[in-house]
């Protein structure tokens, strides 16, 4: 889990996934590979922008919520992608924030761009190998007498199968009692036109997997865990915080839910009401 002291020799030749969303995103952390993939993509999916911009919408929401409403305030953001500046606000009552990303660009950016900020830390791992991942310094520093919140956004489309199932279980069977995981992940449940296969497609001519899933393997990855709020998953525009007490949002509605995504929020142990 050390970083590496010079980028991978294909660092700038060919598209990474976070600077393929920071693009789509209008971003500015991105390089020649990765804007022609983008454009590609967005001949086939023109929302792929506003879906995008829902995801970081709903990582400000999910941090509210760690803080204000659930008393969290050390987190883990695994995948944490680009960028790492004001367009992300960190609230103050995170005391602790663990950046982590196997992208060396992604790491590193980290490293500089956050280390002013008390209380971030980054690590270069990668979830194919998470016990080292949770034994790795910051992480092995956060305190598991309390809480720990876990970001796990738009992930877990970009591993295999079996990589996805053994991080959420390790993530279980490490975290304290108490600590709560918000996972976002693509779906292709709504789909009526084919378009998450086609990105599927174009991802691969640029050396990505995509991996949008269904509803029922997302939700038997969490079988151990316990639903926060709504009691399962939701499309992530549609996503509300536990408090909010409203009836459960429509599951998925494709004409105005550009997110083509699920939320979900889960904890360990049983539910303190
Ligand atoms: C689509 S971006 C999402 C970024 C951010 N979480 C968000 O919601 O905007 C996916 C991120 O996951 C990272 N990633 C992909 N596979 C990974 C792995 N096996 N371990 C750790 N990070 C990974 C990528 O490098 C990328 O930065």
């Amino acid at each position: 889990m050390t970083g590496h002291p010079v980028p991978p020799p294909s660092h700038f030749t060919v598209p990474s996934i976070a600077r393929v969303q920071d693009y789509l995103a209008d971003g500015m952390d991105n390089y020649l590979v990765d804007r022609e993939l983008g454009e590609i993509l967005l001949t086939v999916a023109p929302w792929l922008p506003v879906s995008v911009r829902a995801n970081r919408a709903h990582h400000q929401r999910v941090l509210d919520c760690f803080t204000r409403e659930l008393g969290i305030d050390q987190v883990i953001d695994l995948g944490c992608g680009l960028p790492h500046d004001g367009n992300r606000t960190l609230p103050d009552a995170v005391r602790r924030i663990v950046y982590v990303d196997s992208d060396w660009g992604v790491e590193a950016h980290a490293r500089m761009v956050l280390v002013e900020r008390t209380g971030t830390a980054s690590l270069l791992g990668d979830l194919a190998d998470m016990p080292a991942l949770l034994a790795a310094e910051p992480i092995s520093r956060l305190d598991r007498g309390r809480p720990i919140g876990v970001l796990l956004h738009d992930v877990l489309p970009w591993v295999d199968d079996d990589t996805a199932r053994t991080a959420v279980a390790a993530l279980h069977d490490w975290l304290p009692p108490g600590s709560v995981l918000s996972l976002t992940h693509a779906t292709d449940d709504v789909d009526r036109k084919g378009q998450m296969a086609r990105l599927s497609e174009i991802y691969e001519t640029g050396g990505i997997t995509f991996r949008p899933r269904t509803r029922e393997v997302i939700e038997a990855w969490l079988g151990s865990w316990t639903h926060l709020g709504h009691g399962g998953l939701v499309s992530t525009a549609a996503w509300q915080p536990p408090s909010c007490g409203a009836a459960r949002p429509p599951v998925m509605h494709a004409p105005l839910d550009r997110s083509h995504a699920y939320a979900v929020l889960a904890m360990t142990g049983d539910r303190i009401t």
